[in-house]
């Protein structure tokens, strides 16, 4: 019977030093597998005298069943610390901050309505809207523009093509903000406060123009609106939006059909080493045009002239954009490239407000 406990010391010895589940099988496979050493003394056992099987079998088959509880004892001992292991390895502290992961970005112009739409607001303006495909009426006749105009020429604005045949006024891709002013004065009626911001098309392509641009149209019609207002609102709204306590404006005498007196201006700014700054320097931008509405426009709103009077203006949303931000070339803003649209987007989480700061 010593064969037998040396066996079971062996076994059980190896079995307690196995220290990974394909070591623990190979000793599985030593003792107990098809050609393992227990599985041979068992098949010993019909070359037994009966006397002898009587003892060696009972002592065999309590060997085979000890290692074998050994074996699944060791196994779930196994299996257990490696649990613990992987769960000590995957340790996960939930209450670490999420890892930012920015997606998309606010185009520099989306940021800019935003931002005048908020400065606006604050001196009374509210939004209004009208269709980028206009009739030609709105754009130009309402607009005391006569037929004869230049703008109203093939080569300046974007026709809609009409059948042979068809023989309706044309509509035309709106070619400034100025046909919003009609639309709110026939919805609103006066007094009103009004800004249009969206999209006009022109026939023009250099560094500084592109066909689509945006624009913002202001209006305000009541009583006893004059140049004055007009200055005032239009110094007010440029210290807010490039956050400057001052900001020089130019106002030079113009002409619009569609309003009298008209002015253009410009803003002071330096174009140094490809840089863009505004309020000093000896350069001058354009920004808007301008001017008090003429009577036939308030007319042609359905408004009397004789009761009310307003200014008006159109200001270029990205020419204000590439000053506030530094944006040399105005034809990168519509060319969708993703390193120019993540250098100079804006996180959709700041949401321009006038007491948190503009640009967030
Ligand atoms: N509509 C003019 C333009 O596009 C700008 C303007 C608007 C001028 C309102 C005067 C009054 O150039």
């Amino acid at each position: 019977m010593d064969a037998i406990a040396d066996l079971r010391a062996t076994y059980l010895d190896q079995i307690a030093r196995a220290s990974y589940p394909d070591a623990l099988e190979a000793v599985r496979l030593a003792a107990l597998g098809k050609k393992g050493e227990i599985s041979l003394k068992m098949r010993e056992l019909g070359r037994m005298t009966p006397e002898e099987r009587k003892i060696a079998g009972p002592a065999l088959n309590a060997l085979k069943d000890e290692i074998d509880a050994a074996l699944k004892a060791r196994r779930a001992a196994l299996e257990d610390a490696a649990l613990e292991e992987r769960l000590r390895g995957e340790w996960l502290d939930v209450s670490l901050p999420g890892r930012p992961r920015p997606r998309g970005t606010v185009h520099p112009v989306s940021q800019v309505m935003e931002e005048l739409t908020a400065i606006f607001a604050d001196m009374g303006f509210s939004v209004a809207e009208g269709p980028q495909v206009e009739t030609d009426w709105h754009n130009f006749d309402a607009l005391n523009i006569p037929p004869e105009h230049p703008a109203r020429q093939e080569h300046d604005t974007f026709f809609m093509h009409r059948s042979e045949g068809d023989n309706r006024p044309p509509h035309v891709l709106r070619t400034h903000t100025s046909p919003v002013q009609i639309r709110a004065m026939q919805d609103q009626g006066a007094p009103l406060r009004v800004i249009a911001p969206g999209r006009v098309y022109r026939m023009d392509m250099d560094q500084t123009h592109t066909p689509m641009f945006h624009q913002v149209e202001g209006l305000a019609v009541d009583r006893d609106i004059s140049m004055a207002n007009l200055k005032w609102t239009l110094e007010e709204f440029c210290r807010a939006f490039f956050e400057v306590d001052e900001v020089e404006l130019r106002f030079r005498a113009s002409h619009f059909p569609f309003t009298e007196p008209s002015a253009e201006v410009d803003i002071r700014c330096s174009w140094e080493g490809g840089q863009l700054k505004i309020g000093e320097g000896d350069d001058w931008m354009e920004i808007l045009g301008s001017g008090m509405v003429h009577p036939k426009v308030l007319e042609a709103g359905g408004i009397d002239p004789t009761r009310w009077q307003g200014f008006a203006f159109g200001l270029g949303i990205d020419r204000i954009a590439m000053l506030k931000y530094g944006i040399p070339d105005l034809r990168a803003f519509f060319e969708s490239d993703l390193r120019w649209l993540r250098h100079y987007g804006f996180s959709a989480l700041s949401v321009p407000n006038l007491h948190a700061g503009l640009s967030g």
